[in-house]
């Protein structure tokens, strides 16, 4: 369902939808009339963010269920899909969100690449491998939302694992579009959610208000929703600092990094800094 029509009829699931872009995800869900499953492993923040998706739907609490649940525990992926199902009959949307950011160089701190790869990548992989073949067997129309990031795509220094997750959560997602496409008669469609700077837990930094540049996780899901609506794959977000335009530039720096044979990251290499100001402006 690329331009899908969503229906007050469907059930989304939401895993990391107890903040940030996922409750905004869930909130935006539940208004439109849908049935929300909102998974997380933060036990409190479930309870607090089941009471405020119910205050935006027209159905209030019979149309949310809250489940505590860790993306990396295979068990708990497929309970939440069996809840769902239990509870309200089918899924239509899946989004794939949940993610930690703790922070990484390459060679550590302790623990930390295994907590991020497993959370973001394969927290990622196991919510869809644990509840895409129930709505492919379906059959009905259906739309799987990954949250991946722009770090995914131009990898920045400063967080490796972070980059190397989200590298790998744009493949396997790109990997699942091309997949639905070629099912017969499959009416399942995934996207790419790229936020841009959107003020949430994740980013405040002890921040508690929002930085100018910064989206709000509502922009940010209205901004999905109309990506949705167009059918897109890739939903690149601006924000308040970048527009569409600077981030095409950048990415196309990125990619010229190979076709050039330039040094990996040159954007940040003190040799290519002219340059990519030039071609940042349009004049390389
Ligand atoms: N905020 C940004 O600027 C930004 C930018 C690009 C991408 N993203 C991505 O957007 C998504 C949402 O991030 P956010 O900014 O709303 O962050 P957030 O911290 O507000 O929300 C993330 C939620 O995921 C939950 N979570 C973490 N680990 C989990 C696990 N193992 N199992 C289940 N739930 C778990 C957390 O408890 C939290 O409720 C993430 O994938 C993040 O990488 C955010």
């Amino acid at each position: 369902m690329s331009h899908i029509c969503i229906q007050p009829s469907h059930v989304a699931i939401v895993t990391g939808g107890a903040s940030g872009i996922g409750l905004a995800a869930c909130r935006a869900f539940a208004g439109m009339g849908l049935s929300v499953v909102v998974a997380d492993m933060n036990a409190e923040g479930l309870a607090r963010a089941v009471e405020d998706i119910a205050a935006a739907s027209p159905r209030g609490r019979d149309a949310v269920r809250g489940l505590r649940c860790d993306v990396t525990v295979r068990q708990d992926l497929q309970m939440l899909e069996a809840e769902a199902r239990d509870a309200f009959g089918r899924v239509d949307i899946l989004m794939a969100n949940a993610a930690v950011q703790p922070g990484s160089d390459i060679l550590g701190p302790d623990g930390a690449w295994d907590r991020i790869l497993d959370t973001n990548l394969y927290g990622v992989i196991r919510t869809v491998q644990a509840v895409l073949p129930g709505m492919i067997a379906d059959g009905h129309p259906g739309l799987v939302i990954v949250t991946g990031s722009k770090q995914g795509i131009t990898t920045p220094p400063g967080d490796p694992a972070y980059n190397v997750a989200k590298a790998g959560v744009k493949a396997f997602a790109e990997a699942v579009q091309h997949d639905l496409r070629n099912r017969p008669g499959c009416r399942i469609s995934a996207h790419l959610l790229i936020p841009g700077f959107v003020f949430t837990p994740l980013t405040a930094n002890g921040r508690t208000e929002k930085p100018a540049g910064a989206w709000t996780p509502a922009q940010t899901v209205d901004f999905m929703m109309q990506g949705l609506e167009r059918g897109d794959f890739y939903i690149l977000c601006p924000d308040n600092e970048v527009t569409r335009q600077v981030d095409e530039r950048r990415m196309l720096w990125a990619a010229s990094d190979i076709v050039e044979n330039r040094p990996p990251l040159s954007r940040w290499h003190p040799d290519y800094a002219d340059r990519f100001e030039a071609f940042l402006r349009g004049a390389g």
